[in-house]
This record gives structure tokens, sequence and C-alpha cells, in this order.
């Protein structure tokens, strides 16, 4: 977690007015392109899917598209399945489909019907918790194919934003606050 810690604080970098004027866009591809960095990140997600050492979730669920960089070499370390949530249209077979607005913009996230059996408990994965539309709107996709959402594990949350009213009581592993 230390490690994890450190190496977001040395390797996140701000960018000003990025996408839009007023936005200080958190850039995490230096961090991606740090090997002891990915490896640091990665681990310290990955315990957020442990319990005692041991495995409690059957399933990684990454939003698209950060989100997808991050959960599914959190899955390889604990020995699940991936699970993509894409935005619209995508996906190729039947999905559940939610929209939502985005501290910029709005969006629609989907999920494959069969992508999580009934009763599996997941782990959501993504970089940044920002409003929280992102996570309620993956969360409510999960629970649509009759999932659990057991844990959520961010790399960053915003804390001038209100999403961690989207984490509710569900235990949250972030990395960074800013
Ligand atoms: C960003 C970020 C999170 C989300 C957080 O993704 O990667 O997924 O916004 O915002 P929220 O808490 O307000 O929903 P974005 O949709 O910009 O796309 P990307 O991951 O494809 O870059
Ligand atoms: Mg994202």
């Amino acid at each position: 977690m230390e490690r994890a810690q450190q190496a977001l604080a040395r390797l996140v970098v701000d960018v000003s007015d990025f996408p839009q004027k007023g936005i200080v866009f958190k850039d995490i591809t230096p961090l991606l392109a740090d090997a002891d960095g990915l490896a640091a990140v990665v681990s310290a997600l990955a315990d957020a899917g442990r319990d005692g050492g041991e495995v409690v979730v059957d399933k990684v669920v990454g939003m698209e598209s950060r989100g997808f960089i991050l959960g599914a070499p959190v899955a390889v370390e604990l020995g699940t399945g991936f699970v993509p949530v894409r935005k619209a249209g995508k996906l190729p077979r039947a999905t559940h489909t939610v929209a939502y607005d985005l501290e910029y913009g709005d969006a629609t996230l989907e999920i494959h019907q069969d992508a999580v059996a009934p009763g599996e408990r997941v782990l959501l994965i993504d970089d940044v918790l920002a409003t929280g539309g992102t996570l309620a709107a993956t969360r409510q996709l999960v629970e649509a194919c009759g999932g659990d959402v057991v844990a959520v594990a961010m790399l960053m949350e915003l804390t001038f934003l209100p999403g961690r009213g989207a984490v509710g009581n569900l235990p949250f592993t972030v990395l960074m606050t800013v």
C-alpha cells in the first residue's frame, strides 16, 4: 500500500484545462509506464479482493477505459475472471444498459447480461472516483445481472466532488485523495 501511494504521488501528473477549461486532469499514463509503479498499484488494488489473505471475490469488473487497464491485471493477481463494463454500442451480445452524468458530459454504460452470474461477488476497479456516476451506473449493471458488488478499489478520490455517496457502505480502497 505504501509503495503504491508513493508511486501515485510521484508519477500522476496534473494537466490544467483538460479536457475542458477549469478541469485539472489527473494523467496516470506516467504511472502506468513505470514498471515498479504499475506493479505496486495493481498489488494494492488486488488486496481489496482479499480478506485475511484469502480471495473473496468471484469476478473483477472494470469500467471502460482506464478501469480495463487496472482491472485485468488485478483479476489475474486474484485468480478471477475479468468483466468489462463498456461505453454504449461496443458489446456484441445482449446487454444491460444504464445512462448517467459525468463530471463533464454524459455517458451510457453496458454489460453483457451473462458476464456476471447470479450470486457472484464482484470487486469494482477504476482509476478515479469523481461524481460517482460511473460507479453508481456500474453497480446497477452488476446488480441487473444478479451479481453482488462487495468491494470497490480505485487509485484516486476527488474529495471536492460528491462521489463518496455512490460508495455508500461498501468497503472502499482508495490510494490517493485529492
Ligand atoms: C473517468 C474516470 C472514471 C470516471 C470518474 O472516466 O476514468 O471512470 O471518469 O468519474 P465519475 O465518478 O464522475 O463518474 P471517463 O468516462 O472520462 O473515461 P475513460 O476512463 O475512458 O478515460
Ligand atoms: Mg474512466
